[in-house]
């Protein structure tokens, strides 16, 4: 299927992240367990990345699983946790098919063992391929990621390897788990909550904020493409005036 034609493929985003949210709602609404929505929002997963890919966006990032995810009452961690697997393991070939490189952020040593070595196994498989890097945000939050971020920097001050007055904007951004990824320039949230949630905070500090009240399960390549055509229309001014914006 081809590319929607009001998209300007020259002004593309580099990376777009995704906040996946309303599962549990969409199944709810059917009269579901709450697992059932989060085995129907692997399909809207597999139609953005597909997507995403054949636009010509080089970093995808979606926000899977979070720090506070793992509050929710343990039957729904298990079965996301075994989805994880799943889905991972059968999609590894769709992604060598398609050129994608995928990739995770987060505290991927909390996740269950079978997570972890599935992971790391796709990552390894999929590192050489160059289309599109597919980012996977999982047991994230941006506030564990600066408080590493912030240890780290600590210990190399208290080492001498680092100079208080030597920590700028680089710095931090060499010490997050996004390392050689550009910030996003565009941020969709689905299901109509217009929340942060704690997902990339430093990152987005200059996005383009875009949400939608579609419900994950149902977001499909029309929504990914109604995203980027508003994105499009914005104009991004970086504290500068329209007309320095424009010349
Ligand atoms: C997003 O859907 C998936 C995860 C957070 C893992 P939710 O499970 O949050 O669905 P709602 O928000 O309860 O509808
Ligand atoms: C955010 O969704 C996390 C993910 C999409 C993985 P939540 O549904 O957990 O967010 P809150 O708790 O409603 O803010
Ligand atoms: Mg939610």
């Amino acid at each position: 299927m081809g590319i929607d034609q009001h998209i300007d493929q020259t002004r593309l985003p580099k990376h777009v992240s995704v906040i996946m949210d309303g599962n549990g709602r969409w199944a709810k609404q059917r009269g579901k367990l709450r697992t059932f929505g989060h085995n129907k929002g692997v399909k809207a997963v597999r139609e953005t990345v597909e997507c995403a890919a054949e636009m010509g966006i080089e970093y995808l990032t979606l926000y899977a699983f979070s720090t506070e995810n793992w509050n929710r009452p343990q039957v729904e961690v298990n079965a996301l946790m075994t989805l994880l697997v799943k889905t991972i393991n059968k999609e590894t070939k769709t992604l060598m098919d398609n050129d994608i490189r995928l990739n995770a952020i987060g505290n991927l040593n909390s996740l269950p063992k079978s997570c972890f070595k599935e992971l790391n196994e796709a990552i390894e498989k999929t590192k050489d391929n160059t289309r599109m890097t597919l980012t996977l945000a999982l047991s994230y939050s941006s506030k564990w990621e600066l408080i590493e971020a912030v240890k780290t920097i600590a210990k190399n001050v208290k080492d001498g390897e680092l100079n208080p007055d030597a920590i700028d904007e680089s710095v931090i951004d060499q010490h997050l788990c996004t390392l050689g990824i550009p910030d996003p320039e565009l941020l969709i949230r689905t299901s109509g909550e217009q929340r942060i949630s704690n997902f990339l905070l430093w990152q987005i500090a200059y996005s383009e904020l875009y949400f939608t009240d579609k419900l994950w399960p149902d977001f499909d390549r029309k929504d990914f493409e109604a995203a980027i055509i508003d994105y499009q229309g914005r104009e991004r001014r970086f504290g500068k005036i329209s007309e320095q914006v424009s010349a």
